[in-house]
């Protein structure tokens, strides 16, 4: 028996204002939440048991997955009144736990898509006896992740959580937020205060002498914690850059779900999801987008690299690059969205309100 931890707590902060009606793992990635792509592929590598570790709107887990039967997993909750931090929420897992002190439990950041090949991370651990291997990947700009130098035998040197200064830039090499861990240093997390994994519990473990050890994998990776970064990630899974067991019928380049109505006229592509109930108007392009269900995009409007939350309304000939608008907002016509654009849940706006260019494209 293989088991894993979720953690999904987190506030989602940077998604604003898409995470005031959803927590972050559960805003729907090609149609379905990014939980249900790692719960997919954690079911895949031989997982069994799976605990979530909740805090903010905690409900919406349980609403949507109960006891796990029809993922074909078992799904328990460890719930956070406060939260208790990367770490924290580890310890107030582990009592859900039932592996024995000396086996592998997984650790999965709930935000990120990728590809790794779990059971080989697993193997990695058991092979190098290791008390906790770390998942590493590449990235262009470390900066906003956790680095982690290792040496030419794998073993982590350091652990140096969103690096402030150029002398810390040590490594492209990144924590891609999974792990292995041997269960009993799970236990030893302190109970009952905030702690991060990242800053506390790894800087500790190097400096305790615990064997820790990076495993490399550059497949597909992306922590989907920016507007720009979701967009992405969710075009990635309907273009089938990023696996996932989970999507279902993407024609390659959009994926248009039940009860949407595209109009002949209008184009819909760059691995865009429609909602379902969504309706896109004539003429109207629909790019490298997420409509969630029950958006409405008026005729000849524009609508690139942006999210559109639900039952939200763009008027005929808007343009929005990068843009991300709240829930039920209802923008009128003619109106355009630079990148960046954040529009909050329920705004209401007439038409022509907002230009960003002197002509109209
Ligand atoms: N239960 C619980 N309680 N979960 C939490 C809490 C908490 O207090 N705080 C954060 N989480 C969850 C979030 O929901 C998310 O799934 C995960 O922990 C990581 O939190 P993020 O807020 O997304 O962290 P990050 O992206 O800035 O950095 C982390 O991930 C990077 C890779 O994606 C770190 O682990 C970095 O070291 C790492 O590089
Ligand atoms: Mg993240």
């Amino acid at each position: 028996m293989l088991e894993a931890i979720l953690l999904v707590g987190g506030q989602g902060t940077r998604l604003r204002p898409l995470t005031l009606s959803a927590p972050k793992p559960m805003l729907p990635v090609a149609g379905v939440p990014c939980t249900t792509h790692q719960i997919a592929r954690a079911r895949e590598a031989g997982v069994s048991h799976i605990v979530l570790g909740t805090s903010y709107q905690a409900e919406v887990f349980t609403q949507a997955y109960g006891d796990g039967g029809d993922l074909g997993v078992r799904l328990t909750y460890a719930h956070e009144k406060v939260p208790l931090g990367t770490g924290g929420a580890l310890r107030n897992v582990a009592e859900h736990l039932h592996s024995g002190p000396d086996d592998p439990v997984l650790v999965f950041n709930g935000d990120v898509l990728s590809g790794l090949d779990i059971e080989a991370l697993v193997e990695h651990w058991r092979s190098s006896e290791a008390d906790v291997a770390l998942y590493l990947t590449r990235v262009a700009d470390p900066r906003p992740f956790g680095l982690v130098p290792t040496d030419p035998s794998d073993r982590v040197l350091a652990f140096l959580e969103k690096p402030t200064t150029p002398e810390e830039i040590v490594t492209d090499q990144i924590n891609a937020g999974c792990y292995v861990f041997r269960r009993r240093l799970l236990d030893d997390i302190p109970d009952g205060r905030p702690v991060s994994v990242e800053r506390e519990t790894f800087p500790g473990l190097l400096a305790a002498g615990a064997r820790v050890i990076g495993h490399v994998d550059t497949s597909y990776w992306l922590d989907l914690g920016t507007p720009l970064a979701f967009v992405r990630g969710s075009a990635d899974l309907v273009r089938g850059l990023a696996p996932s067991p989970a999507v279902v019928g993407s024609t390659g380049d959009a994926l248009v779900l039940p009860g949407a109505n595209v109009h002949p006229s209008a184009v819909v592509d760059q691995g865009s999801t429609i909602g379902r109930d969504c309706i896109v108007h004539a003429g109207a392009h629909v790019r490298g987008s997420v409509l969630m269900d029950g958006a409405v995009v008026e005729s000849g409007a524009e609508v690139i690299d942006s999210v559109i939350g639900r039952a939200a309304v763009i008027g005929g000939n808007c343009r929005l690059l990068e843009t991300v608008v709240g829930d039920a907002a209802r923008i009128g016509p003619d109106n355009e969205f630079a990148a960046g654009a954040r529009i909050w849940p329920g705004t209401e706006l007439g038409p022509m309100s907002i230009r960003f260019s002197a002509e109209p494209a």
